[in-house]
């Protein structure tokens, strides 16, 4: 046979497959996010969510002493308020579900890095991302909620804050706030590029924040547009966003190659809820393998660009890691 390339010559062995891989993940890029909720003694299973739970704060450190025995040091914490109300007051109340959470997870696991969502829509009675001004959601005055929650995170512990609202401006808004009171330091990613997606109606559900009326595609971003995510990224970067998320993350790699080809920040890319729950609803049916699918989706999420990954799976991909199943 006359052929001098030969491609197979590369996959002949594990060993060789493992020499010539061009994508290799570490625990250290691993974001897991967790819920929790005002009560006590709560451990319960999300519907649509098999194996995750929201946690009061006397439980969740059962999970998070399983997230740092996997090697996963870094959590992005969900709140869920026992009240909601018009203006999502719990959101920034000193002693609301995340502060008081932040506080007891950073005295009992210290060495864990605390990251925190920061928006209004699970603390909202009408589940929006802001304030009302008739059925409309008002950009400018929901800036300073979202920059008084942010500051009451940090207050509390949060070591980087992330907001996922989609206002527009509400990167300038924290981060002037954040160096006002002297946390200069602390780093900001933003959900820079983040679309009104079906793929969140399973976290919904975990969070009682589904709009009551309406969707959210007044704020998020429409999924037909593709360069429109490089101009939300570059606006955030301008803002002072240290990190630029894309999100959802299996839809959207050919948005999330382009932010990290044109930016030069890390780049992450959250696997959401629906991502989630498809896989477990398959598996559970018996039709695909979870834990291949579960390499699958993430090892081509970092060869898309992702430099931090965020997965309801953090912990079992961990493992996976470790085995040397992947990376
Ligand atoms: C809050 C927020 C949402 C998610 C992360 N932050 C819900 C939404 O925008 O409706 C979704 C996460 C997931 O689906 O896993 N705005």
């Amino acid at each position: 046979m006359d052929m001098l390339v030969r491609p197979r010559r590369l996959r002949g062995n594990q060993t060789i497959r493992k020499m010539v891989r061009e994508t290799r993940i570490d625990k250290a890029s691993l974001i897991y996010p967790m819920f929790v909720i005002d009560g006590e003694n709560i451990e319960e299973e999300i519907g649509a969510m098999p194996g995750q739970f929201r946690y009061s704060v006397d439980k969740m450190a059962y999970e998070l002493e399983r997230l740092e025995k996997a090697g996963v040091t870094q959590v992005m914490l969900f709140g869920i308020p026992a009240v909601k109300d018009e203006a999502g007051s719990q959101a920034y109340a000193p002693d609301g579900i995340v502060q008081r959470a932040l506080k007891e997870a950073k005295r009992q696991f210290p060495n864990l890095y605390y990251i925190t969502d920061v928006c209004m829509c699970e603390y909202t009675s009408h589940g929006h991302c802001g304030l009302l001004k008739g059925q409309k959601v008002d950009n400018d005055s929901t800036l300073d909620l979202l920059a008084k929650t942010a500051l009451s995170h940090v207050e509390a512990g949060a070591d980087m804050v992330a907001p996922s609202d989609m206002m527009d401006g509400r990167v300038l808004a924290i981060r002037t706030i954040l160096d006002e009171k002297g946390y200069q330091d602390v780093p900001i990613m933003s959900y820079a590029v983040k679309y009104a997606s079906a793929f969140y109606g399973p976290f919904r559900d975990a969070a009682g924040s589904a709009p009551s009326f309406g969707d959210r595609k007044g704020y998020q971003m429409d999924y037909h547009n593709r360069r429109e995510g490089l101009k939300e990224a570059g606006l955030d970067l301008e803002e002072g966003a240290d990190i630029l998320m894309v999100k959802p993350a299996l839809s959207y790699l050919d948005v999330l190659s382009d932010v990290k080809m044109e930016t030069c920040v890390p780049v992450a890319a959250y696997s959401v809820s629906g991502e989630y729950a498809m896989v477990k609803a398959a598996a559970q049916a018996g039709f695909v393998d979870e834990a291949s699918m579960i390499c699958e989706m993430a090892v081509s999420t970092y060869r898309a660009g992702a430099d931090i990954y965020l997965t309801y799976f953090a912990k079992e991909l961990a493992g996976f890691i470790q085995e040397g199943r992947i990376g």
